[in-house]
């Protein structure tokens, strides 16, 4: 075992508060998302309308090359991995992906435009909604019992950690949408509880098949990003978006403690960065950053631009804007918004090995 990767585990026993067998040494990540988490799944969906396969996206990652993040370098799971010393899940439909590379990296799911809810985002045509990602999961744990054997694999299994990350899409992309089916059926409050029964349902389904050790990211401000700010008549930021991440944060926050004492061994944690975020976008200076209304990526003056493509132009210092694009944080915000959850989670930076960073942290 490496120093690294004890310095992981000793991490991982740290903020879950779990026994670790030092017998079994790696310990992967299972992560399932939307657009702030894919590595690169929906650049193998032929038919997807959300897909981060051309330039500029990834200028700030590696060689520079897009690589199906929708970010300009890092995402927030990115960040808190990279932190707590565990390998970069690489993405399920990653053609090197085998049996031997899921037990070493873990596998990740994230599918821009995928919802918790199977009806959001339909429009985007091909994407991986929660349940769905959950269906490939069961399909990961059948190749690796055939490896393993069904003893170690749920050993596997269970030492893992998996992250959930959803949300938005249901929001932005299905609720808030005039033309949605969810915006005619649902009152602000039920559509929130029918999101977190939902979610619930689907933690406890992967409790099921061995997750014992879970993070939830919960939602920021997002009435406050770029697109849904051009949608409001004056600019600002939609104050009913903002209500009900807050309140999807709340009840959200309490079903997962509900389950982490319901469900045996269960350590399952939310985190989420809202009051940072939202700090952060009305007090851009106070944290090194110029600019948080606007997408660093854009067309023009013709907004909203539903995508960053190669004819767009960039703003000047990538590291000061909030937003990389209309919809997602750039790489600096992602690291200001990975700093909270693990203060939050109650976590330190191990001193073994300082996690790399591939774009200017902010000031703060
Ligand atoms: C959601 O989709 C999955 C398949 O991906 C299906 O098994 C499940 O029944 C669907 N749930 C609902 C409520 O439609
Ligand atoms: C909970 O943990 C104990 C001790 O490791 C183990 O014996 C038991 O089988 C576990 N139960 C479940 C449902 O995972």
């Amino acid at each position: 075992m490496t120093l690294r990767s004890a310095g992981a585990l000793f991490l991982i026993a740290l903020v879950f508060g779990v026994a670790i067998d030092w017998s079994h040494c790696k310990v992967v990540q299972f992560i399932f998302g939307d657009s702030l988490s894919d590595v690169g799944n929906n650049q193998y969906l032929s038919k997807s309308l959300a897909k981060a396969n051309l330039p500029w996206y990834g200028i700030d990652f590696g060689s520079g090359v897009p690589n199906g993040r929708f970010c300009n370098g890092r995402t927030v799971a990115d960040i808190i991995g990279d932190t707590m010393g565990l390998p970069r899940p690489p993405a399920l439909l990653d053609p090197s992906l085998n049996e031997d590379t899921i037990l070493e990296n873990g596998v990740n799911f994230a599918s821009g435009g995928g919802g918790i809810l199977n009806e959001t985002a339909t429009y985007f045509i091909q994407r991986f909604s929660l349940y769905r990602q959950i269906e490939l999961f069961i399909g990961t744990q059948e190749l690796i019992r055939e490896k393993l054997g069904a003893k170690a694999a749920d050993k596997f299994f269970q030492e893992s950690l998996y992250v959930v990350a959803l949300g938005s899409n249901d929001f932005i992309n299905n609720f808030l949408m005039p033309v949605s089916g969810d915006s005619w059926t649902y009152s602000d409050d039920s559509f929130v509880t029918y999101l977190v029964q939902t979610l619930q349902a689907q933690i406890t389904l992967l409790h099921s098949l061995g997750a014992r050790q879970l993070l939830v990211f919960g939602l920021g401000p997002m009435g406050c990003i770029p697109l849904q700010r051009v949608l409001s008549t004056n600019g600002e930021c939609r104050d009913r978006a903002n209500k009900l991440a807050l309140s999807f944060n709340q009840v959200a926050s309490q079903m997962v403690d509900d389950l982490t004492s319901s469900l045996p061994n269960a350590s399952f944690r939310f985190g989420d960065a809202y009051n940072v975020v939202d700090d952060l976008i009305k007090n851009p200076s106070k944290y090194g950053f110029t600019n948080s209304d606007s997408p660093c990526c854009s067309f023009g003056r013709i907004r909203p631009a539903l995508t960053c493509i190669p004819a767009s132009r960039l703003c000047k210092d990538r590291s000061k804007y909030v937003f990389w694009d209309e919809y997602h944080p750039s790489d600096s915000a992602n690291q200001l918004i990975a700093n909270e959850m693990i203060r939050k989670m109650g976590f330190s930076r191990p001193n073994l090995s300082p996690a790399p960073s591939m774009a200017p942290a902010p000031e703060s």
